[in-house]
């Protein structure tokens, strides 16, 4: 029994909440606004039933007063303005903050004459400078870069990521500190690159009202390597080995040709010595015989009487044995 009356008392209330919201005549949208410094922000009321007076505020400062009687709409200066949403209708009012400031972040309400104030909140964002102060680089190829972005000037803390040739970093290579100067900050951010190609490199800072992120780049150059003198080396030295090794056997063939001519020549050489000898020898016992040495010689040389050539071979042979 208890617990149903809780219950039904429960549904009262919520029942009574909702009842006081739908009752409230004065609506305000949005109720949270992000703006970029220096841009225009809006605010729509929309107001049920007939109403008199209604004043614009700005972080606690009346900026604006509409007079429905008279049609008025009277700004404190020319950065607020206000219009009905529909000519025919007070039902709307639209309000603009132009060329907002940090100074104009906080609460912005809507006071309506007779009615609850409403109020929405304002945030102002500020985009600062963004700079890679050690400029350009060279390495060597393969070699690690370090590479400092700054950013000054910031509301709140943009997000800082980088770029090589257009291809997102992994975060796992950069680090981003941040520190705040008065009311805005300075934020460091350092990555960590190795450098395989000419590269260029970009730090992008962003805010959720920035349409596009602000950047800085620099080029990342891979210095020529110094020429590779071992290979150089190397290859020299393997062709010279070649050629050498070309020549060597070229003379040893050279050589071996050579000599086997020579021992070729002397071989004759011997041979003709020899036959001569011993046909001096033969050509004395001949001679003795009563035959002409000068005869025999020149036949022999000539080689084409049979009997002789014949047996000068034959001769010869059986030196050669012995
Ligand atoms: C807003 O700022 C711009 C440039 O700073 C200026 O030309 C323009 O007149 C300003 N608008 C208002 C309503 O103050
Ligand atoms: C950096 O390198 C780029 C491309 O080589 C060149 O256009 C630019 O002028 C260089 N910047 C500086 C500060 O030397
Ligand atoms: C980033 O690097 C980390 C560690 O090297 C790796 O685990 C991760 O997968 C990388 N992320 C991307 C998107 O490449
Ligand atoms: C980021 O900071 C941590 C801690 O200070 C350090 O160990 C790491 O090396 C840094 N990484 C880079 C890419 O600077
Ligand atoms: C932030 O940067 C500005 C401009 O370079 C400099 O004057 C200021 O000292 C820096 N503040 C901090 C906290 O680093």
């Amino acid at each position: 029994m208890t617990a149903s009356w809780k219950i039904s008392f429960g549904l009262m209330s919520i029942c009574l909440l909702q009842c006081r919201a739908a009752s409230q005549k004065v609506q305000l949208e949005p109720l949270n606004s992000t703006a970029l410094r220096d841009s225009d922000v809006q605010f729509i009321a929309t107001i049920q039933g007939h109403w008199e007076v209604t004043n614009w505020g700005v972080r606690g400062i009346q900026v604006l007063t509409i007079i429905n009687s008279t049609n008025s709409i009277i700004p404190s200066e020319d950065r607020f303005s206000a219009r009905f949403c529909v000519n025919t209708s007070r039902s709307c009012v639209e309000f603009t903050v132009h060329n907002v400031t940090r100074a104009d972040a906080g609460e912005v309400v809507c006071n309506v004459q007779g009615h609850q104030p409403v109020t929405a909140q304002l945030y102002v964002q500020e985009s600062g400078t963004v700079s890679i102060p050690g400029g350009n680089v060279t390495v060597k190829q393969g070699g690690e870069v370090e590479l400092e972005c700054v950013t000054t000037a910031w509301f709140p803390a943009p997000t800082i990521s980088w770029t090589q040739n257009g291809q997102a970093v992994n975060s796992s290579l950069y680090n981003t500190t941040s520190t705040a100067h008065g009311d805005s900050f300075n934020s460091t951010s350092t990555v960590r690159l190795t450098a395989s190609r000419n590269a260029r490199v970009e730090c992008l800072a962003s805010l959720s009202t920035l349409t596009a992120p602000r950047s800085s780049s620099v080029y990342i150059e891979i210095v020529p390597k110094p020429p590779d003198w071992t290979v150089l080396i190397a290859i020299v030295v393997s062709f010279g080995s070649c050629g050498l090794l070309v020549f060597l056997i070229l003379g040893i063939v050279i050589c071996y040709k050579h000599r086997k001519e020579k021992k070729q020549n002397y071989q004759d050489e011997m041979r003709r010595v020899r036959t001569h000898s011993r046909l001096s020898v033969i050509s004395t016992t001949e001679q003795v015989r009563g035959q002409a040495n000068e005869y025999y010689e020149s036949e022999n040389q000539r080689n084409d009487t049979g009997d002789w050539t014949e047996s000068g071979f034959m001769k010869h042979r059986h030196m050669t044995f012995v």
